[in-house]
């Protein structure tokens, strides 16, 4: 790296970006890694998985606990009490150990950490804190932001209009409570604060809520979320939010048009989606252009068009998610480094931390079918021995075959321990497994995981317990 001060720069210092420089340290390449803000680990680990991981555990336990479940395993409890200070403390310390992890990490592998904006000035030359720094490869890892909602403003301070930070932090729980977007954020967030305590009403513009995610899931999904309690208005759009002291009032009228309703609410979260960061980067100076969503195109080494620049995360396209972003700064190092670094984008599994937890890898029903014939096997969660004796039945497991060569093409579930169920089935299809191979397995008795084995057996038409 004689005439560059790195071999490796990275800009960001998310899941994407962080996991890079690591990697790349780990491979003995010099690194760097710029990070505008004043700590690292990104929206994940600041503002977004970490510190809502934290609130629905917090929160999940508060329900349990007041709504009298507990009860019925025996376990009973006096006065319960919400003290909403020491869980959004809590959930700092959490978000604080890890960012802090991430800095010593750095520190281990000797990668620098450049405080401030990065701004390209050439290919290999980017322009931090009033300083230039060369590198021979650039990594761009600068992830994504919020999506804003046209004529709304977004106040996180004030809290009462507020993104995903704001709802992370709510000074008190909202009585009423919008949500715009039926989608990952919307149903986590509002499922925190419906269990302790707000009325959630959902907006969603299109007919279903979670798009993305395979049919029967996306229905089971509402079924449930109705049952807890949640108001869900689909096909839906929202035409305007005002705010009058410390209340807002949400307009809507129907998606298609027509009589205009308005709901009155302490809370409004935005929850629309999120885009890529790519302004003030200076994406100009070296001539990279971005696709019609906004996104930097790489090739499946993850090079940008100009030699020497690499991009990962949010800002490339495929799902917006933090472990695709790992595998992607893994890979991009090794392929730095002279390795062969790869990610199967047809594997990523993908997770919504509710309750029950919703969760799916490769292709829906829906989407298999558009291909070929395919085979469906199911298992309901109510038949599932451990989930039935701890009283958590809600949802199934589906499994979806190749017709003619059994391949697993997808696996979608609804179980209390779905997002940790759902490794089984990535790691199965990454094998290149069949259904048969899932169902001749031998499961532990008794484990929520037995459900995926029968969903399998289902697919060759004979499971045992239903
Ligand atoms: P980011 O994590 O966004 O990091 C990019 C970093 O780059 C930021 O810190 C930014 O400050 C910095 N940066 C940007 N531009 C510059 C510049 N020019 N110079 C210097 N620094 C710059 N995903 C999951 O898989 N599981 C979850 O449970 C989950 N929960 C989420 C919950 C919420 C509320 C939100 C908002 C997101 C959640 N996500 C989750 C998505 C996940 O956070 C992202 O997919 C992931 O963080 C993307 O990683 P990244 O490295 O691409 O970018
Ligand atoms: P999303 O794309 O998941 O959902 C947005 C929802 O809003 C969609 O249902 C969409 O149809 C709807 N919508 C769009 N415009 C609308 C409008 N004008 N009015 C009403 N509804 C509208 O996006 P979300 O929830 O904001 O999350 C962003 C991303 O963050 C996710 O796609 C996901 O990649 C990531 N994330 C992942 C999590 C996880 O893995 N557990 C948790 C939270 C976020």
């Amino acid at each position: 790296a004689d005439q560059f001060d790195y071999d490796v720069l990275v800009i960001g210092s998310g899941p994407g970006g962080y996991v890079a420089a690591i990697r790349a340290a780990q491979l003995g390449l010099k690194t760097a890694c710029a990070e505008s803000r004043e700590t690292l680990g990104g929206t994940c680990l600041n503002i977004g998985c970490i510190p809502s991981k934290v609130l629905l555990n917090a929160s999940e336990l508060f329900k349990e606990a007041r709504s009298g479940t507990l009860a019925r395993h025996g376990v009973k409890l006096g006065n319960v009490e919400l003290d909403l200070p020491t869980m959004l403390a809590d959930k700092d310390e959490a978000v604080k150990g890890l960012t802090g992890g991430i800095e010593f990490l750095f520190k281990k592998n000797k990668v620098d950490w450049l405080k401030g904006h990065a701004t390209f000035t050439d290919a290999h030359a980017v322009e931090v804190a009033g300083k230039s720094v060369t590198a021979k490869n650039i990594i761009i890892a600068t992830g994504s932001s919020v999506t804003p909602l046209p004529g709304v403003s977004v106040d996180n301070e004030k809290g009462i209009v507020v993104d995903s930070t704001g709802a992370l932090s709510f000074a008190k729980v909202p009585e009423r409570f919008v949500v715009i977007g039926g989608g990952v954020i919307g149903l986590e967030l509002g499922s925190v604060w419906q269990r302790l305590g707000a009325k959630v009403t959902v907006i969603e513009f299109l007919d279903q809520i979670l798009p993305g995610m395979d049919g029967e899931v996306r229905k089971e999904a509402a079924k449930i979320f109705l049952k807890q309690g949640f108001e869900i208005r689909t096909s839906t759009k929202v035409t305007g939010v005002t705010v009058k002291g410390k209340k807002a009032s949400v307009t809507i009228e129907p998606a298609e048009g027509g009589p205009a309703e308005t709901i009155e609410a302490d809370a409004v979260l935005v929850a629309i989606g999120r885009r890529p960061n790519t302004e003030g980067l200076g994406l100009d100076k070296i001539g990279l252009e971005l696709n019609k969503r906004g996104q930097i195109e790489t090739d499946h080494e993850f090079a940008t068009r100009v030699p020497g620049v690499w991009a990962v995360g949010d800002v490339i396209p495929g799902p917006m998610l933090a472990h695709k972003a790992e595998d992607e700064g893994i890979a991009v190092a090794e392929n730095i480094a002279g390795l062969t670094g790869l990610v199967n984008h047809d594997v990523i599994p993908s997770v919504v931390y509710t309750h029950p937890e919703i969760a799916g890898v490769g292709l829906t029903e829906e989407a298999a079918k558009e291909r070929g014939a395919v085979k469906v096997g199911k298992f309901p969660m109510l038949a599932n021995s451990r989930a039935k004796a701890i009283h958590d039945t809600d949802g199934f497991v589906k499994v979806i075959a190749d017709a003619a060569t059994d391949r697993v093409l997808g696996v979608w579930i609804i179980a209390g321990p779905a997002g940790t169920m759902i490794a089984q089935a990535a790691q199965a299809m990454e094998f290149g497994a069949s259904s048969e191979d899932i169902a001749y397995t031998c499961h532990a008795h008794p484990t929520h995981n037995e459900a995926l084995k029968e969903a399998a057996m289902a697919v060759l038409g004979k499971p045992i317990h239903i």
